[in-house]
């Protein structure tokens, strides 16, 4: 199979389906190929929280019909410091923004129904994706699917694979630069038949660790617990894990957790990182492929939005008025941003996470910070601006 486009899109997550979706608003066409199956994609739990600037690409896209309906619009998230919550009202002192609770997996099965509907192409179970001749005019994609070779000639290449992918690995040594930190801690994350323990999102500094505590619908939470970086999942029975967040997300009040059946685990390492520049010739990075953020600011799904409502935008000048003014910008504009989610990513992981081998000294100063974000406006105002997303263009 031997096929051209305009932009050969590298990964079917949330950063390539979307990419795929707003350069076809603009008339440009691009083909996904992607390692995995439809199903697999679709089903595959991660993020979950929308920033109020994703909500509104994604409304501007057409694609939130499914996301009024049943996505929760949360106004507040909740700070627990041991056994006591406290709410910060983030409608109220960011004056007006919320954020929308919607699994990151619906997001995915809505850009895919949407861009299937409009004949894109996504190419699944595509193996041994390789990108050549970026460097150049003409880039390929190359893969093997079905036992057949296939070849994709096209005129730039998105890397859209996420943090694993072949893309960025293919840029040469010393191209870019790579600055990152690794957490001695991971999230072990349950998605279980259970009313949630609050309606808000809860984030729990407990002397036994981190604890968090969110929802995908009332009948549907989705928790996490700190653990270790190297956890064995087959030493938590779900009777453990049970336990383990009675004990974080209890208050003063008593118990907040209800039990039900679990649906899904699985352990997240937790690190940071970002890939400088973001491209390379006619190879432009987005999404998880060029930056990775610890989940506890819950920035992860809302960067790549951010990323490919760049580069749509950048390509889109290119194609049809042949500027490469903003192709150029692609890569600083986007920093911007990383960097701020960078920052209050680490900010927020630093603040709630039990940090071994941590001596009095540090955690004084964790529990000044935690005591600070629930007692000063400035302090909470900062976070709740951060944690709403700042504004394109910001
Ligand atoms: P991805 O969603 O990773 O998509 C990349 C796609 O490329 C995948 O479909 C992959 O199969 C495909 N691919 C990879 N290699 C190849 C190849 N060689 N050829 C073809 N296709 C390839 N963020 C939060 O904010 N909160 C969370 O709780 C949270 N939990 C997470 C849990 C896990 C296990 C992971 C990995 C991430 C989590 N994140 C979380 C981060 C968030 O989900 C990501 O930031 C988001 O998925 C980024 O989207 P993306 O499209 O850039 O990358
Ligand atoms: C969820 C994930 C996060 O990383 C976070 O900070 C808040 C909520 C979630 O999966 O719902």
């Amino acid at each position: 199979m031997r096929e051209r486009t305009q932009v050969g899109i590298v990964g079917a997550g949330p950063a390539g389906l979307l990419l795929s979706h707003l350069l076809h608003l603009q008339g440009i066409d691009s083909i996904v190929v992607e390692a995995r199956s439809r199903a697999y994609v679709e089903n595959r739990v991660r993020a979950g929280v929308l920033e109020q600037g994703s909500v509104d690409t994604l409304r501007d896209a057409g694609l939130d019909a499914r996301l009024r309906r049943e996505g929760l619009v949360h106004e507040g998230i909740q700070i627990q410091i041991g056994e006591h919550r406290h709410r910060l009202d983030l409608k109220e002192l960011t004056g007006g923004k919320v954020i929308t609770v919607y699994g990151q997996q619906e997001v995915v099965k809505d850009l895919i129904a949407q861009r299937l509907a409009d004949k894109g192409a996504i190419l699944f179970e595509a193996e041994d994706a390789a990108i050549h001749d970026f460097q150049g005019e003409r880039p390929r994609i190359t893969f093997t699917r079905a036992q057949e070779e296939g070849e994709i000639a096209c005129d730039f290449i998105a890397g859209c694979d996420g943090f694993h992918g072949v893309c960025r690995a293919s840029v040469p040594p010393g191209a870019i630069t790579v600055y990152d930190r690794v957490y001695p801690f991971a999230w072990l994350g349950i998605l279980a038949k259970a009313e949630p323990s609050s309606e808000e999102v809860i984030y729990v500094n407990h002397p036994r660790g981190f604890a968090l505590s969110s929802m995908r619908s009332h009948e549907v939470a989705r928790l996490y617990l700190q653990c270790r970086p190297d956890e064995k999942l087959e030493l938590w029975p779900d009777a453990r894990i049970w336990e383990e967040l009675h004990t974080r997300l209890r208050t003063e009040a008593g118990d907040t957790v209800h039990e039900g059946a679990v649906l899904e685990k699985g352990v997240t390492g937790m690190r940071s990182f970002v890939a400088e520049p973001m491209r390379h010739g006619r190879l432009f990075l987005a999404g998880d492929a060029a930056h990775i953020v610890p989940p506890t600011g819950a920035k992860g799904m809302n960067l790549a939005v951010a990323d490919v409502r760049v580069l749509s935008a950048a390509l889109s000048a290119f194609f049809r008025e042949k500027r490469t003014d903003l192709l150029d910008g692609y890569s600083a504009t986007c920093l911007k941003r990383i960097w701020r989610a960078e920052h209050f990513s680490w900010f927020m992981t630093s603040m709630l996470h039990k940090f071994p081998n941590e001596d009095g000294f540090g955690q004084r100063l964790q529990r000044s910070q935690l005591d600070y974000v629930v007692s000063s406006r400035a302090a909470a105002q900062s976070l709740a601006e951060n944690y709403v997303g700042l504004p394109f263009g910001a």
